[in-house]
């Protein structure tokens, strides 16, 4: 019986060292969560992105771009856009940022009333502000696309 107890202690420690070993390899393993899963995935963006439009279609500040526009087929590829550039595995297939709004002549004082309902509905949604801050600052530089002389009227988004 005596001798039986190093064997014990032996199977307990090697039982440890494997349990530690795991549980490294594991926190090695897991990789950090994506802006995507930040943002909530699809769930949450589509919502966002749902409001967002309704709203910007309808917001006297930005409305007249939206007139006669199909909505439902705008939201769903900005959130693929949304979901693409936040590596959600998503492929956008839209058109250019400048192609698409080339059409509406879009001015910075729009350009910036949609991004600060965009920022609302993200604080309204419960977004982390790390992951919401990150997605305006990955929109930001669309800002020269999607403006006409957006040279002269400032391209910052602030956070
Ligand atoms: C960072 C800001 C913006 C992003 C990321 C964005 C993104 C998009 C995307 C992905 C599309 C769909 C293109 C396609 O499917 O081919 C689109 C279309 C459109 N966007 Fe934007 N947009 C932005 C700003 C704006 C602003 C400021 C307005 C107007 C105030 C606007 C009005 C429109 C309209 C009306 C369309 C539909 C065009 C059409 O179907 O003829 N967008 N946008």
């Amino acid at each position: 019986m005596p001798d039986l107890l190093p064997a014990r202690i032996a199977t307990g420690l090697s039982t440890l060292l494997l349990a530690a070993w795991l549980g490294a390899c594991a926190t090695v393993a897991t990789p950090p969560p994506t802006l995507y899963e930040r943002l909530g995935g699809a769930p949450r963006i589509d919502s966002v992105v749902g409001r967002l439009i309704d709203r910007a279609a309808s917001d006297p500040r930005t409305r007249r771009s939206f007139d006669g526009v199909k909505l439902q087929p705008l939201k769903e590829s900005l959130a693929a856009q949304l979901c693409a550039i936040s590596g959600g595995g998503c492929r956008y297939e839209g058109e250019t940022m400048a192609r698409a709004h080339a059409e509406s002549k879009i001015v910075a004082s729009e350009f910036d009333a949609l991004v600060s309902m965009l920022r609302e509905e993200l604080d309204r949604s419960g977004t982390d502000p790390g992951a919401k801050n990150e997605l305006l600052r990955l929109l930001a530089p669309m800002k020269r696309d999607i403006v006409v002389d957006a040279a002269t009227r400032g391209a910052a988004i602030g956070p």
